[in-house]
């Protein structure tokens, strides 16, 4: 079978090595990615929305199921380049990918199908709108409608202060999007829950704690993810309850979607927050979450290539996992999430990692002669898995010292410490 690839980073590298255990690897990049090339049968660098010049190198090689990765070309529908060729594609099409790249489109099919999970939410487009939105809410989270890689939202008592700085970024957001969406601030334990999705039905994956704030104990900015665990089929602080109802959330709106006529086919990524009140949505996602993919894709026992092409064609094969705990950290250089330090080379003990069972996958780095350099995003993930979270959580931590460079990394993730407090904030949300 011959797979195509389409984006670059951490997340896709992995997917690369899962495809390329049971496929020939095709893949087409922006810029080179060098782990993804050295695991491709062929690859191509050039800018995967020029339509006419990614859809004919598909063409040619005679490729069997297309996967584009990243939100941002699902919302540029590169996906629909290949579907247009008749390539059967195991990603959605742009306007499916609505579900993430239009907030509004997502908030508005929950409410009108009756979906679970809807905080209280206000789209407007006038200053006085949001003004009497904010009296009626309360405490809220400002969102922009459209993809702002993970940094857009702000939320009232953490980024925005008074009513004064809530109303200056909601009218910041009119100017530039033309409206804003008003949430309801929800307090409680988030958790990432994906699947794979063949346009009726689902597979889902074990559940994800992904940790987006930079620094130790969630403080700091919101960055793209700084690393995950996972501990198998449920998370330390969620019931099997939890699992059911998130799992029937996403199923509604994978139906629902069909049912409208816009049918989604890839992979559908639940944001939920555990709340006092039950599970509540915080956002679906047309993809695989980074780091996320990382924690359940090292534990899957079904052949990637298989599943894509049963999604595309419509079909869903049975997909398992093995029973594992993982821990994803990543290493971000010096700098980040602010300005990170561009241009640093970096080394790997590549022998000491492969002798310590850990992994490492590429984020966004570049490579000239020999050696690997950082761009100021997320420069590599480090994955470990053992049969406790304590053991995953220490060969991560154990690994950080097969890479040298300037880059730092959250020692916390997946730590005993850290699971505890999750733990407890859900008993004070319960009590
Ligand atoms: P998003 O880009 O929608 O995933 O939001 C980024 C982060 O903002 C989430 O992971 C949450 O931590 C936080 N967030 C988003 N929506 C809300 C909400 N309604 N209440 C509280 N926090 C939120
Ligand atoms: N890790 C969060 C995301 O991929 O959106």
């Amino acid at each position: 079978m011959k797979v195509l690839l389409v984006g670059t980073g951490a997340r896709e590298h992995i997917l690369a090595e899962q495809l390329s255990k049971s496929a020939s690897l095709y893949s087409i990049m922006p810029k080179k990615h060098p782990g993804i090339a050295s695991l491709s049968e062929e690859f191509l660098v050039h800018d995967p929305t020029d339509s006419s010049v990614v859809g004919q190198w598909a063409k040619s090689k005679g490729i069997d199921v297309v996967f584009v990765s990243p939100d941002g070309l699902l919302a540029q529908g590169v996906t629909d380049t290949f579907a247009d060729l008749g390539i059967p594609c195991a990603s959605p099409l742009k306007k499916a990918a609505m579900i993430e790249w239009d907030k509004g489109y997502a908030r508005n099919l929950m409410r009108a199908k009756e979906i679970s999970g809807c905080p209280i939410i206000k789209i407007v487009s006038t200053l006085d709108d949001a003004k009497e939105a904010i009296s009626e809410i309360g405490e809220v989270a400002i969102k922009p409608i459209g993809l702002t890689g993970g940094k857009g939202v702000k939320i009232s008592g953490e980024h925005l202060n008074s009513e004064q700085e809530i109303l200056d970024y909601c009218s910041e957001l009119i100017k530039k999007d033309g409206n804003v969406l008003i949430e309801e601030r929800l307090d409680g334990e988030e958790f990432t829950l994906q699947a794979f999705c063949d346009g009726s039905t689902l597979a889902l994956m074990p559940p994800v704690q992904d940790h987006k704030r930079a620094f130790e104990h969630d403080e700091g900015p919101n960055t793209g993810g700084m690393g995950s665990y996972s501990t198998g089929k449920l998370l330390p602080f969620l019931e099997q309850k939890d699992m059911d109802e998130a799992k029937e959330i996403m199923q509604k709106t994978l139906t629902e979607m069909k049912n409208e006529g816009n049918s989604f086919t890839g992979i559908l990524y639940g944001q939920f927050m555990l709340t006092k009140n039950g599970i509540k949505v915080i956002e679906f996602n047309a993809r695989f979450g980074d780091p996320e993919a990382m924690n359940v894709l090292a534990l899957l026992k079904t052949q990637l290539s298989e599943v894509f092409l049963s999604m595309a064609e419509g079909k869903l094969i049975p997909v398992s996992f093995s029973n594992n705990c993982t821990v994803v950290k990543y290493l971000v250089p010096e700098g980040y999430p602010i300005e990170g330090k561009a241009d640093q080379p970096i080394s790997i003990d590549k022998e000491g990692l492969w002798n310590s069972g850990t992994k490492l996958y590429f984020g966004s780095v570049y490579e000239k002669g020999e050696t690997i350099y950082t761009t100021p995003s997320r420069t590599a993930a480090i994955v470990a898995q053992a049969e406790t979270l304590e053991d995953a959580e220490k060969a991560a931590e154990d690994a950080m010292s097969f890479v040298k460079g300037p880059l730092w990394h959250r020692k916390d993730i997946g730590t005993k410490d850290l699971i505890k407090r999750r733990m407890e904030h859900v008993r004070r949300l319960k009590a």
